[in-house]
């Protein structure tokens, strides 16, 4: 029987939501979670006995037979985690597979892994697609938001299915959307979870901030990230953290529980390092990047801490509003991602439009927020952030107060990696002549660099008098 509409590969949380959404839509499906003895065994069985919404789906540890089930061309979603994974199932399914067939691997694999399995899905025929998928398990059940790249005659065969799997936002549009070849779909994934750090982090610093005052609780501060919750400030993040805040466990709050020591799974590692191959400053998100990996140095933190015991430099001031900071640094962390998207974009010739991302991120995913609604509708006459008079004016409104900010948190030894590189970075961005010149100048004084002159045309290379005059 060849009657099975989609396969997908992969039980894994992502995987089994994914399947359950597309069950709830009718969709008849073949699932497929490899063999491991002992520990994974019946895993796609499993789940066809554990969710109602999968009881009519195909259950598989046998990838040929999987594949004999689907309709052809045949459908198949991988839900793999990134990395070799994906390139063992690749090479397992290529010679099961028919010309024509589309692949579609949706996890978070870095894009040039995804560049380079195109190269090599297309010699094979087989048209490939590589899809960000953001929004969690519960995105993934009820509608994610899914940046799809590769293959654009798989995509045009696949986009009905995909839409209906996604997320709809609030004019009822899909949040679906073909990006450009290759790993155009994974490398706008990688930005959004770059963002997505940096506003995770940012809601961190306020949260600390805000504790220090002594007038403050747990309490006061979720009731105040609650207010910002209803205002221009709306986000899904914000949403979740004041819901974290209300956790009880035997009548102590839920979050003193939990060791102050961030993970992470990698991408905004590859968010952040492709800024600084390609040249683009993406000083919020590599701040928040490194403020998880210097909290994960929790011995060293002890120690140092006992040796170096700052005092607040002054008494202790009443705590700044903090509420336009973090919005400017959330527009600047925006800007950033946005900005990286535009010129890598072009690079790779993908063509890539801010205000459909922006689209595409209104609903599903984990950086849905109402700013990201005013992007989508701002983009249509902007290229930058930098260039809205919405911007122009909070961050010209906002800029004593975040001085106060900045004071407050150094007076109070409170680290705010975030708030302090976004102002940083506007400063920079905003500065006529900076200090580069004297950066020229000492590449040149001991490496013969070169630098441009002011007072020549063309862009020819000159040398300092330094040597000469020693
Ligand atoms: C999403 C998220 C998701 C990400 C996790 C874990 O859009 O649904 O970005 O894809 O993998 O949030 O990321 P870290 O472990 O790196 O925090």
């Amino acid at each position: 029987m060849t009657d099975r509409t989609w396969g997908l590969i992969g039980m894994g949380v992502m995987g089994t939501s994914l399947a359950r959404n597309f069950g709830k839509k009718g969709v008849p499906l073949a699932l497929y979670n490899r063999y491991i003895k002992g520990s994974e065994e019946q895993i796609a069985l499993e789940r066809t006995q554990t969710y109602p919404e999968l009881k009519e789906a195909l259950a598989f540890e046998s990838l040929t037979q999987f594949i004999n089930t689907l309709e052809q061309p045949r459908k198949i979603l991988i839900m793999l985690p990134a990395g070799s994974a994906v390139d063992r199932i690749l090479s397992e399914l290529s010679p099961l597979l028919s010309e024509g067939d589309i692949i579609i691997d949706g996890g978070n694999s870095h894009y040039e892994d995804t560049e380079r399995r195109a190269h090599l899905m297309v010699q094979k025929k087989f048209l490939f697609l590589g899809m960000g998928v953001s929004g969690g398990a519960e995105g993934a059940l009820n509608g994610p938001s899914l940046m799809v790249g590769g293959d654009i005659k798989g995509y045009q065969l696949v986009a009905k299915d995909l839409e209906i799997l996604a997320a709809k936002n609030k004019h009822g549009k899909a949040c679906c959307g073909y990006l450009g070849k290759g790993g155009a779909g994974h490398f706008v994934k990688m930005i959004h979870n770059g963002i997505e750090y940096a506003e995770m982090q940012l809601l961190a610093e306020i949260f600390e901030l805000n504790l220090s005052s002594p007038d403050s609780s747990l309490e006061t501060l979720q009731k105040q990230f609650s207010d910002w919750n209803n205002t221009e400030s709306k986000s899904y993040l914000l949403d979740l953290t004041f819901k974290i805040l209300g956790y009880q466990e035997k009548g102590k709050p839920f979050i003193d529980l939990i060791s102050d020591q961030a993970s992470n799974k990698g991408t905004g590692a590859w968010a952040a390092s492709s800024g600084a191959t390609t040249g683009f400053p993406n000083t919020v998100m590599t701040a928040a990047l490194h403020a998880r990996y210097t909290s994960s140095f929790k011995s060293e933190r002890l120690k140092f801490a006992k040796l170096l015991k700052f005092a607040p430099s002054v008494s202790p001031k009443e705590i700044p509003d903090l509420k336009n900071s973090y919005d400017l640094s959330r527009w600047i962390n925006h800007h950033q991602g946005f900005d990286m998207i535009r010129h890598t974009g072009n690079n790779f010739g993908w063509e890539l439009n801010l205000s459909d991302i922006a689209q595409l991120w209104t609903e599903g995913c984990i950086i849905k927020s109402d700013l990201m609604d005013q992007l989508c509708i701002l983009f249509k006459k902007h290229s930058s952030i930098f260039e809205m008079a919405v911007f122009q004016n909070l961050a010209l409104k906002s800029k004593p107060e975040w001085s106060a900010v900045l004071e407050y948190a150094l007076t109070m030894n409170i680290p705010i990696p975030c708030l302090s590189s976004s102002l940083n970075y506007l400063l920079s961005m905003t500065q006529e002549q900076s200090s580069a010149h004297l950066i020229q100048a000492q590449r040149d004084f001991f490496g013969a660099h070169g630098f441009e002159r002011l007072d020549q045309e063309g862009r020819s290379l000159n040398h300092g008098p330094w040597h000469d005059q020693n």
